[in-house]
Order: structure tokens, then sequence, then C-alpha cells
């Protein structure tokens, strides 16, 4: 007996064309993009195709209606969360990725406070820049995978009020296949494809209103000003045509955030700034951030109200509440590195460069961030900063703290930090713009 054999699927386009209009700087079409993406998700389109697509994209761009409808195929790829039924509004804060970024730690329970719910779903870092999960797991016991039950239970009305987890594998799982494949093939920093990454993850959340930080300088994917208006106001108006309440500011990441870069070392950082210390860069941010989302998600608050939240443990209160419930011991000591080294200051003079980048790969060499999604990091590596831009420092005084349990690691970390440290003389313009750029703070431009 002769057995039919199975109609083929008949795709209705041809990834190489489709490949190739980008490539000649067409616009794709509605259909073309709504059909790559999903093909893709389904394996339908091989994984050397889309790298040639995002290629192609890379370097003719896209317009603003191919972002939005790439983002909407992005979400369209998984489920979406809803919510809806929460007692109080939701906002989530978004940061485009920078070294010693730890804001996420002490923000979310301080929006809380103000009766607003954050839905913090986040991820692990990849290459220099440190991952909110990694250093959260620096703390005994802390879980990161929680059911959408349990999500929804740490934002009720008998929760804490924010949550700060893994986003599940559900959400724009394209973007979760995409992102892997440009990390591979030097196509991330691209402004289309980091707005509608990033936006199709938030939209697919759920939260009503979402704050974006976004990076500027040499530990940022956006090292100019006007790369990084570009994208914020991408992103703004792909969040608002949503139906998100979106903003965004621009914030300096030519130096690390603090005083501190590395998992537990930075958990250590955001205890201090939720017990009403902290570096003021930190504290700044912070509160900045925190009077962005309470006003976008309609309870506005005042920076003093924000910043005694901060001064009287209401926001340390909700942090241990959020850490115990998924596992983790607020009270135990956070690990500590077994080996250390310490960079000292080759002159006398004022500290003019810090670079972001230079101490985020070193903090990365450490063992702090890994170089493969599977790698795993060491909670105890990082970097210590014991002095900022435009602070005066004597010959041999310490500047940096380095810290590992694998002390092979020191010798690539000092070579990642060569020429990432100037020291200028005191009298200089130099030092008079480094002492300039502190006290104009890290905060840059606000959009949306
Ligand atoms: N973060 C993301 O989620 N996606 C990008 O493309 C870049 C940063």
């Amino acid at each position: 007996m002769i057995v039919p054999a199975a109609p083929l699927a008949v795709e209705p386009f041809d990834a190489v064309d489709v490949i190739a209009a980008k490539r000649d700087g067409a616009t794709l079409t509605d259909a073309q993009i709504d059909w790559v993406v999903a093909a893709y998700t389904r394996g339908a389109v091989a994984e050397e195709q889309m790298s040639a697509l995002a290629m192609a994209i890379y370097l003719r761009g896209m317009s603003r209606a191919e972002i939005a409808r790439w983002t909407d195929a992005m979400i369209a790829s998984g489920e979406r969360m809803d919510f809806s039924g929460l007692p109080r509004p939701t906002a989530d804060k978004h940061s485009t990725g920078g070294v010693g970024d730890k804001i996420t730690l002490p923000l979310a329970p301080l929006v809380a406070v103000f009766g607003v719910s954050v839905p913090q779903l986040s991820g692990r870092g990849l290459g220099h820049t440190g991952g909110t999960l990694d250093k959260l797991e620096s703390i005994p016991g802390w879980r990161a995978d929680l059911t959408g039950e349990e999500i929804l239970a740490m934002l009720g009305a008998d929760g804490p009020g924010a949550v700060i987890c893994a986003a599940g594998a559900g959400l724009a799982p394209a973007d979760k296949r995409l992102y892997a494949l440009r990390d591979t093939t030097a196509t991330v920093s691209c402004v289309p494809l980091i707005a509608s990454s990033i936006m199709s993850k938030k939209i697919a959340e759920g939260t009503g209103a979402l704050v974006l930080d976004v990076k500027v300088g040499s530990g940022a994917f956006m090292k100019e000003l006007g790369q990084a208006r570009e994208l914020a106001s991408t992103m703004v108006t792909l969040g608002t045509d949503a139906g998100v309440t979106t903003r965004a500011l621009l914030t300096d990441m030519s130096t690390p955030l603090g005083r501190t870069a590395g998992n537990a070392l930075e958990v250590a950082e955001s205890l201090e700034v939720l017990a009403g210390g902290g570096p003021a860069d930190v504290v700044d941010l912070t509160v900045a951030l925190a009077l962005e989302m309470c006003a976008a998600a309609g309870r506005p608050v005042e920076e003093d109200q924000a910043r005694a939240a901060l001064a009287d443990g209401r926001a340390m209160d909700i942090w241990r509440d959020m850490i115990s419930r998924q596992g983790g011991d607020p009270d135990a000591p956070l690990p500590l590195a077994p080996e250390t080294e310490t960079v000292t200051a080759p002159a006398d003079g004022v500290l003019t460069t810090l670079d972001a980048l230079a101490v985020g790969v070193a903090a990365w060499r450490l063992g702090a961030g890994r170089a493969r999604k599977e790698d795993p990091v060491q909670a105890v590596a990082g970097v210590t900063m014991h002095a900022k831009p435009g602070d005066e420092v004597r010959a041999g005084q310490p500047l940096l703290t380095l810290h590992t349990a694998t002390p092979e690691r020191f010798t690539r970390a000092r070579e990642a930090l060569a020429g990432g440290i100037v020291i200028s003389q005191a009298r200089s313009q130099e030092a008079a713009d480094a002492v300039a750029r502190r006290e104009c703070g890290v905060i840059l431009e606000r959009i949306g």
C-alpha cells in the first residue's frame, strides 16, 4: 500500500529573500516581520539566517514602524502576564546595563513603600555588565525562579508589594534566542534590536508604568549621548503606543556607580543605602528613579518623602520581607573573597578617570561575570573603589581592592585596568573638569 506523504508546510516567505531585502536597504513589510520572527521561534528559520538578518538590521537600521512591528512579533512569540487584578498600580524599571549598577535592589522596596507594586523581572549578567539575579544569588538561600502565582502573591495585598525574580521562559521567547545569537555575532549594540528586545519583554510582562535608565558612556552599550537619546526615545514611543506609561532618564556610565562592582559587594552596598547611608550617586539615582516610577504609576511623591523612607527603615523592612519570602536569609553574612589585592595611586594629584569599562572588565575577569550563558559566577569576586573621579589622591594610597576566590585571575584583571585610571595634576583643567562632572551628578537628561 502506498502511504501518501504528509503535506509539506508551505512557508509564505523565503528567509533568504527577507535577508536580501534588508541587506539592500528595503523596509520590511509587516507580513515579512511577523513571519520571520515566528518562523525563527519555531525553528523554521535557521540560526545562521537570523544572524545574517540581525547583521543586515545592524548595518541598515529599521524605521520606527518596522521596530514597532518587530517588537509586537516578539511579544506574540510567547505569553503575557496580567497584573490588572492587583490592588495597587504597577511600575517597573529597566536599566540598559552598567558597571556597579545595583540600583534595582534598593529601588524596588523603596517604590513599594508608596503603594506602587514593583514587578521587577530581571536577568543575569553577560560580559562586563552585572546582572541583578547574580547579585541577589549571593544571599544564602535566595531563589530567583518563581511561578506566576508566587509573583502575584508577592505583589498582592498580603505580599511585600515588590518582587525581583527571573523572567519566565514563556515571556518573549523569540528575544531569548535572538539575544543569545546577537551576543555571539557582534549585533548587540544596535538601537532597533536593543529597543525591541527590551520593550518586548517589558510589554509582555504587563507592567502599567515603566521607567528606563538608559546608560551612556564607556561602560554602556551606548557610548554617545546622541545614540542614547535615540534609544530612549524609541523605547518611550514603543511603550507609550502599547499603553504603558513610559519615561526615560539618560544617566552617566563613564565611571562605575557607587564604590563596588561585583555580586556580594553590590548587595552589601545596597544594604547601606537601605539603611539610610551609601554613596551619594547611588542614593541620588535610586531616589530619582523612585520619583519617576511613583509619578508614572499615578502616586507622585516628593524627594524628601523618598529619602525619609530610606532613612527610617521602611524600605529596609520591605527588602527583608522580599528576601525571606524567596528563601533568603536577610541576616546571613554575605560571602567574602578569600583573596584580595590592592591597586595603589601611582602619583599625587586628582583622579580624573576611573573608566567604567575597565573596572567592569576587571570585575568580570576576577570572576564576577560570565563569558557564556552557562558559566557560573563567583559571589565574592569584584572591585571595591576607594576613590572616584574628582577625588584628590596621594601616591601609594589604595585606589581599588580586587576580590576573588581564584588568585590566578589577578594578573588579567590588572591588565584590564591599564589605561583606565588617570591621575592629573591638582590644578590642571582635567582635574577641574572631573570635579565639575562629579558635581553635576549622574543624571544627564530626562525623556518622556
Ligand atoms: N538588554 C536587553 O534585554 N536586550 C538588549 O538587546 C540589550 C540589553
